[in-house]
């Protein structure tokens, strides 16, 4: 890679395109003169479109922070330049093509989308860092993604994460062409969003006083935990994501996972109270009452602000894990199950189905609003709301079946892609991890397969994409979630983005090192069982603080 050390003093280097996700077609013409990236290049965007100037800023940026030389954007084509454009006629949004020859850079998206694509291959085709003038050999890459849903969840609602942090996050996704945040925000350990209405949420919701130790031992800690978001900060989280084509996914956990709630309002739970924001993990089965209108006055007007803040098309609602311990020694619930006439038959029980009419309701007051909604995989218990997106996280059960019914799924099993568990099966050699399934490594999240062999193309259709989804019982720090999610989530994205007949894993490991110097670039922090014994020296492997 190191050619020569020409006039100046910057160091020379060839850039390689076989970056991950692995783009669809890449057409180096060996015999055709290179472009030459140095202080003369320029970004070049015509489009007055202010999402193609922001790629044309982030470029700019990335190429400063590898090269030591942040180009110049003018909007009219001058001597060697990169290119940028977004009117590649394509069927898909998110397409691009990336030429390069000897005068130019051109990158031209079927969308801004697109665009920001081509902008993270050539910047993830820069082999190292430094002060450096990059050679990027003659080439033609076509490029698309395979899935248009390409999540990555984060729970910020276990242990608190700065909004500074979050955006971190936000750029590793980006760096992966990951497309959809799937931003886990309340929980029974603390509710995380400021809503005006309700301010008693993160008065008292958002804090507790102590956590349990591990894997809830008997041992509680000394030390307070919490946090919120304000509506500023999320609007400025919204739109920072959104300068990286990414759409945020708010998820408000209902009926269950909502002791922290129900701490700021005893009056939303069956029993009235008093509820602590929980300091242990699991599943509490004290959960929102669903016998009593002013819950679902509660949902909706939390639900209003939510709509308010986040602009994208989807909402989830959670639905997972909620004990129907309460309801069913709830006056209040058993009459509404009454009033509804729902009866425990053979495919559910009666307060199964009260929480199937819970969900519909809250989804319904979204559709109103323009809005779908998302649920975890036991929404589809008692009845599955109309219209809702099924998130497969037991497994890939829940999907097949949602899609073979002909609804949308998104494949988030937890047996390939949770990654809160460990990464090898050295336990011992783990830093403090989720213990309730195997380990997941790299290679196991690498060959996972979102559409089942056997789907119809109208079945596959219904298969959205797939997610990966990192909860933090155990990862109170941002370093430590980074170990935790890379090189994961470069497993991920060739799941996410690439042609699944191009599946190749020893490729897929001679390539990571590239996207590692990236990570160094960018002081991430990342786990190296699956990189090369030179890479293990400069990386520190994260430790559990708890
Ligand atoms: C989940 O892991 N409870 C969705
Ligand atoms: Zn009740």
């Amino acid at each position: 890679m190191l050619l020569a050390t020409s006039c100046s003093n910057k160091t020379e280097v060839i850039a390689n395109y076989d970056v991950i996700p692995l783009p669809d077609k890449i057409e180096v013409d060996s015999a055709a003169q290179g472009f030459m990236f140095d202080s003369g290049t320029k970004i070049v965007v015509a489009s007055a479109d202010s999402a193609m100037t922001r790629n044309a800023e982030l470029l700019s940026e990335y190429l400063g922070q590898l090269t030591g030389t942040t180009p110049e954007i003018t909007a009219k084509e001058t001597g060697k330049a990169i290119v940028l454009s977004d009117d590649l006629a394509s069927g898909n949004k998110e397409a691009y093509e990336l030429t390069v020859n000897s005068e130019k850079i051109t990158i031209n998206g079927a969308s801004p989308a697109g665009t920001f694509y081509g902008i993270q291959t050539l910047r993830k085709s820069i082999p190292q860092t430094g002060d450096l003038k990059v050679l990027f050999p003659a080439a033609t890459i076509t490029d698309a993604p395979r899935f248009a849903y390409r999540g990555a969840h984060f729970d910020t609602a276990r242990h608190f994460f700065p909004a500074d942090s979050v955006k971190v996050l936000i750029d590793m996704m980006a760096m992966h062409n990951i497309n959809r945040f799937h931003w886990h925000i309340t929980d029974d350990q603390g509710w995380r969003i400021e809503i005006e209405k309700y301010p008693e949420l993160v008065a008292k919701g958002s804090m507790r006083p102590n956590t349990v130790i591990g894997h809830n031992t008997e041992e509680y800690d000394t030390v307070p935990h919490g946090g919120y978001y304000t509506k500023e900060q999320v609007r400025d989280i919204v739109r920072y994501a959104a300068d990286r084509h990414i759409t945020i996914i708010p998820e408000i956990d209902m009926p269950g996972h909502m002791q922290a709630a129900l701490a700021a309002y005893p009056e939303l739970g069956c029993t009235g109270g008093p509820y602590e924001v929980w300091r242990k993990w699991g599943i509490s089965d004290d959960v929102l009452c669903a016998g009593n209108d002013s819950v679902y006055a509660f949902v909706n007007d939390v639900l209003d602000e939510i709509v308010e803040l986040f602009p994208g098309e989807y909402v989830h609602l959670g639905g997972d894990e909620c004990p129907k311990t309460r309801w069913k020694e709830c006056a209040k619930c058993q009459a509404r199950i009454k009033a509804l006439g729902l009866k425990t038959d053979k495919h559910s029980t009666a307060e199964q189905k009260l929480q199937s009419d819970f969900m519909t309701r809250a989804a319904e007051h979204l559709a109103a609003k323009g809005r779908k909604v998302i649920g975890w995989d036991e929404i589809m218990e008692g009845g599955l709301t109309p219209g809702a997106v099924i998130m497969s996280w037991r497994g890939e059960e829940g999907g097949r079946a949602a899609a073979a019914a002909g609804h949308d799924a998104i494949m988030t099993p937890y047996q390939y892609l949770y990654f809160d568990f460990v990464q090898s099966a050295d336990r011992d050699a783990e830093p403090l991890a989720a213990s309730w399934g195997d380990p997941t490594p790299v290679e196991k999240v690498y060959n996972y397969e979102p559409v089942p062999a056997e789907f119809t193309p109208e079945q596959a259709a219904h298969i959205l994409g797939a997610q990966a989804n990192t909860w933090t019982e155990y990862i109170p720090t941002t370093s430590y979630a980074q170990y935790m999610m890379l090189p994961r989530m470069a497993a991920l994205s060739e799941v996410q983005w690439s042609d699944p007949a191009k599946k190749d894993y020893q490729d897929f490991l001679r390539r990571l090192p590239q996207l590692v110097n990236l990570y160094d670039a960018n002081h991430y922090n990342y786990a190296t069982h699956v990189l090369p014994s030179s890479a293990k020296t400069t990386a520190s492997a994260a430790t559990a603080s708890k």
